[in-house]
């Protein structure tokens, strides 16, 4: 992979439905209308092909409709990738998938340490040299510390303490090395310390847009997708310099997941600092 454009992977939703309940936004009462599902999809596809992205895709798999939230296959470290355990029996079918697809996309997949549950980069976000992790919820946060070992990264642990925010990358959204989004509330005051302490711009989003998953975005050079109904943040991301972009994702929130839930990044999110120095000297 020498290509300079960014690299995402996606899952089509052919197989996409609300079967299960592992998080509260999921109510098997309220079922995501598939053809608007297909249609959002294929928008959001779009929109990252618009901003320059080349999409690799995972083939749906029938009785696996969590699939196409491909975030959580694996942590993505240079050519390596730690593959996601799932903490829910009803999603770790998707392991083997997520590894047939990660290599052949030529990365060396590793499993995760120990017995531990880890999800992806929906729990693990680098924001310059440090892998932000999000435990207690879905992922364990000796299983990060034992990964940034194993990567010789640094690893800063967040607790996740509000079950709507479940995912570290539905609370918090790296910018650049220095810039992130976030909903404090979303982690203890320790985090909310952490986080201050480590990245010099954060843009706070208000519980009525964290609740559109303002921070489940995908950042694509300057450009910041997200789903419709985050208009304060969108204004704060002009201010400070980005394009934000808005795409419909109702049908997806209603499994709990939204654009960045949808995207794996495989050649490393702007914000990791390995990633920029990588692109600098291509
Ligand atoms: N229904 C899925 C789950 O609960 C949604 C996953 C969303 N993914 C994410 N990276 N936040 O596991």
């Amino acid at each position: 992979m020498n290509s300079t454009s960014p690299h995402i992977l996606m899952c089509p939703p052919d197989h996409y439905g609300i079967e299960y309940e592992i998080n509260p936004w999921m109510s098997t009462a309220r079922q995501a209308d598939h053809a608007t599902a297909v249609e959002q999809w294929l928008l959001l596809r779009q929109v990252l092909v618009d901003c320059g992205a080349k999409i690799s895709e995972v083939p749906p798999v029938a009785g696996l409709p969590d699939l196409v939230f491909t975030a959580n296959a694996a942590i993505i470290y240079r050519q390596q990738a730690v593959l996601a355990r799932f903490k829910h029996e009803q999603r770790q079918g998707e392991e083997p998938y997520f590894r047939q697809a990660l290599e052949s996309q030529g990365f060396s997949v590793s499993e995760a340490p120990g017995d531990f549950s880890l999800e992806g980069a929906g729990d693990a976000l680098f924001c310059g040299e440090t892998l932000f992790a999000g435990y207690r919820l879905r992922s364990d946060a000796l299983g990060h510390q034992q990964i940034g070992a194993m990567l010789g990264v640094r690893v800063l642990p967040l607790e996740l303490v509000d079950p709507y925010y479940y995912h570290l990358d539905t609370c918090f959204c790296p910018l650049a090395p220095d810039a992130a989004i976030y909903f404090p509330p979303a982690f203890d005051d320790y985090g909310q310390r952490v986080l201050a302490e480590h990245v010099s711009k954060l843009i706070p989003v208000e519980e009525n847009e964290a609740r559109c998953f303002a921070c489940n975005a995908v950042v694509v050079g300057r450009t910041v997708v997200t789903n419709s109904g985050c208009p304060q943040l969108h204004q704060q991301l002009r201010q400070a310099g980005y394009s934000p972009q808005e795409t419909p994702l109702s049908e997806f929130v209603k499994a709990g997941g939204s654009a960045k839930c949808l995207t794996l990044r495989l050649d490393g999110e702007e914000a990791a600092a390995w990633a920029n120095t990588r692109t600098a000297s291509s």
